[in-house]
């Protein structure tokens, strides 16, 4: 059994971030996203790794997972010419899976409880193709599967206006080397995309068998803002709590890791938080739900549910800061200048609320 992780794509929804880095590797309790994916490979015992990696961000991705000895796999990296689907990118690491079966799994996408039941149950059930299922209460905004009365899976709908269920497809899939036949089988959709949904569906078509497997946990697909805020909420809420740093006339509650060389000054965090090597804080608040990144500086502030990338900085800010994503290096800060005016210096798809 190989593993396909997808860390290519375009990332339009969390712009400006995916401007200039992977979304993928947006740290979720500080840890970038595509390691908990690769780490489940290796809890399963799968420990051949192919990566999906596309031109723009390939080379960080390299950078940040290696060879794959941290992890205790062996990682090749697959570079998609053009984000063209999911079934695309399977196509294009055809020379890597060979006549192997393999777990697909969405490079930002984070599933509690890993994949090693769901290697077992494809190992001893058998069929063409496993696929992830979990209850969504908005069947609108997914991909969804029908399953007959023996709980086979029937069809496979995109975003339906009028959903067959509300069990939505988890980006994390099964399969045997016949999904290549299908993703050469099949058409690019209306938005030009070798779909996987399409794909599956061709095996169904063909008298293939497609088996469920409905998700107990939680799964989140991080694509978006909320939903990253979310995956780092429920990261959080199961960390070990170890404080490694430096606490001077601080306060630290609940489960809260403050790595090694991280400052807090006058500072009182509430977890589940964590705050990394490098980090100085003073005159602080950081309230739950706050992962911050290596080497940023809080500053007379509050900073509660958010997560700061490295290098970022929070200044003198009066109202407290909740609900936000700050990129590498970015700041927030009072300016001294007269007239007193809000300024500001924003990439292109930035988002900015303000009091
Ligand atoms: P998506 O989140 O569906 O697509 P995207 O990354 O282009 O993002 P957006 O919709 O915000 O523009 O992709 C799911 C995962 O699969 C993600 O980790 C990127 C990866 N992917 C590829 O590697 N190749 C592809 O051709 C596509 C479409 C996605």
């Amino acid at each position: 059994m190989k593993g396909l992780i997808l860390s290519g794509g375009k990332g339009t929804r969390l712009r400006p971030i995916t401007h200039t880095s992977a979304k993928q590797l947006v740290p979720v309790a500080n840890k970038p996203v595509l390691f908990f994916g690769i780490e489940a490979m290796a809890d399963a015992g799968i420990t051949e790794v192919g990566i999906i990696i596309a031109p723009e961000t390939g080379g960080e991705i390299r950078e940040a997972c290696g060879d794959g000895s941290q992890f205790g796999v062996t990682i090749t990296y697959i570079e998609q010419d053009e984000p063209l689907g999911l079934a695309h990118a399977v196509l294009t690491a055809e020379p890597f899976l060979g006549d192997s079966p393999f777990v697909m799994y969405l490079g930002d996408n984070l599933l509690q409880g890993g994949i090693e039941d769901l290697v077992k149950a494809f190992e001893e059930g058998a069929p063409d193709a496993l696929i992830l299922l979990t209850e969504v209460d908005d069947p609108q905004s997914y991909g969804i599967a029908a399953l007959d009365e023996d709980g086979r899976v029937v069809k496979l709908v995109e975003k339906p206006k009028d959903p067959p269920s509300n069990l939505a497809l988890v980006g994390v899939y099964l399969f045997t080397p016949l999904i290549h036949d299908a993703a050469r089988a099949i058409k690019p959709s209306p938005r030009g995309e070798l779909e996987i949904t399409d794909a599956i569906q061709w095996l169904v078509d063909t008298g293939r068998r497609v088996d469920p497997h409905v998700v107990v946990g939680w799964w989140k697909d991080t694509g978006r803002l909320a939903d990253m805020l979310e995956a780092n909420r429920l990261i959080l809420d199961v960390i070990e709590p170890r404080i490694d740093g430096e606490l001077i006339d601080s306060t630290v509650e609940g489960r809260v890791i403050v790595e090694p060389g991280a400052v807090l000054e006058n500072t009182t965090v509430r977890g589940p938080a964590v705050i990394a090597a490098g980090a100085k804080l003073s005159d602080a608040y950081i309230g739950p739900y706050t992962a911050i990144g290596r080497d940023c500086v809080i500053t007379n502030s509050e900073v509660e549910h958010s997560i700061l990338l490295t290098g970022s900085k929070v200044l003198h800010l009066e109202g407290r800061m909740e609900s936000s994503l700050l990129g590498r290096n970015a700041t927030i800060d009072r300016s001294p200048r007269q007239p007193r005016a809000y300024r500001f210096m924003i990439g292109d798809n930035s988002d900015v609320g303000i009091l």
